[in-house]
């Protein structure tokens, strides 16, 4: 193998960047000759690629995002994208790509690379850490860190004027981040698209709290289980105490990625190079059970559990 390609798709996740970095130093260092492709898949449907050196990823390390840019690309599920997408890959006679993304970015690296027969190597990065099979992807524990210090200094603003505030957090189908930042945070509540909430039963606990004293409140959403502002609505209308809404949104995607992300995502580079060079394909490269190990792409994008049940009460008994 002497030509790869990487690339990153669906949402930035910060340490996207660092990962990029490793995979190019690790694999010049091999002797390889190592592609960028900008807007993930729809840079290679586009040509858009570049040769990247030593150099181009300097100062890349801290820095969140992805100097790749990414993007989500629905049409290259379609024969006619993924065709042009091959056709740029045997122009510049790459043999093997890697593809730093989440669960929708190793569905269509699956597809593709099964399809053609293009050795494809995943690197899980997305703040959801929906990755079946690995313990963390890269960005989710800065994202997690992000979102808990906003809740730190929600927290100051709801004790001080005694109020309620409903926090949502990011998540489209997975409670993750909520459960994390909720047990970290100390939150009195957190609603996630994994369990029916029992709204008769967080009123009722705010009620009783009030009546003995308790006058502030933290609860998480994730946005798949609902929007902040109709559930702060819903609580005053049934407790008839001010609850205030917060969305933090893309503040959670963006920023200087932890030690951990970053140091995760070095691995990673290095594993997923070394992935290719053995001649392996379809698999991403991953955290399990604290060890660096391969998951194959069909088992990494099935629906990952993350024992919704265990996490809340934990949070519910400490409240
Ligand atoms: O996949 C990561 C994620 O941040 C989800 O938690 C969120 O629902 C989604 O991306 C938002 O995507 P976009 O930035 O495209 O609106």
């Amino acid at each position: 193998m002497k030509n790869i390609a990487v690339l990153t798709t669906g949402g930035d996740a910060p340490g996207m960047n660092p990962a990029i970095r490793s995979v190019v130093r690790f694999g010049i260092l091999k002797g390889l000759k190592v592609y960028g492709v900008m807007r993930g898949w729809q840079g290679l449907i586009n040509e858009e690629l570049k040769e990247l050196g030593h150099h181009s990823v300097s100062g890349i390390i801290s820095q969140g995002g992805t100097m790749l840019k990414t993007g989500r690309c629905p049409e290259f599920s379609k024969r006619e994208y993924q065709e042009r997408a091959f056709n740029t890959l045997k122009k510049y006679s790459i043999e093997g790509m890697i593809v730093i993304g989440g669960n929708g970015s190793f569905t269509a690296a699956h597809n593709f690379g099964t399809t053609y027969n293009v050795p494809c190597i995943g690197i899980p990065a997305s703040i959801d850490n929906d990755i079946n099979g690995i313990d963390l992807t890269i960005g989710s524990d800065t994202a997690i860190n992000t979102a808990l210090d906003a809740i730190d200094n929600i927290r100051d603003t709801a004790t001080s004027m005694e109020r309620i505030f409903v926090i949502e957090v990011m998540g489209r189908d997975s409670g993750f981040i909520a459960l994390s930042v909720a047990l970290a945070g100390g939150c009195e509540d957190v609603i996630i698209p994994e369990l029916k909430p029992n709204w008769e039963r967080i009123c009722e606990d705010i009620v009783q709290g009030n009546i003995r004293g308790k006058v502030s409140w933290i609860i998480v959403v994730a946005e798949g289980a609902g929007s902040a502002g109709q559930i702060a609505k819903k609580i005053t209308e049934k407790t008839s105490l001010e609850t205030r809404p917060v969305v933090l949104g893309h503040v959670q995607r963006g920023g200087r990625p932890t030690a951990f992300s970053r140091d995760l995502a070095l691995r990673l580079g290095e594993s997923a190079v070394l992935a290719l060079l053995e001649g392996k394909k379809d698999l991403a490269v991953g955290l399990c059970c604290g060890r660096i190990s391969e998951v194959k792409f069909e088992e990494a994008i099935k629906k990952k559990e993350i024992k919704a049940e265990y996490w809340y009460n934990l949070i519910k008994s400490l409240t």
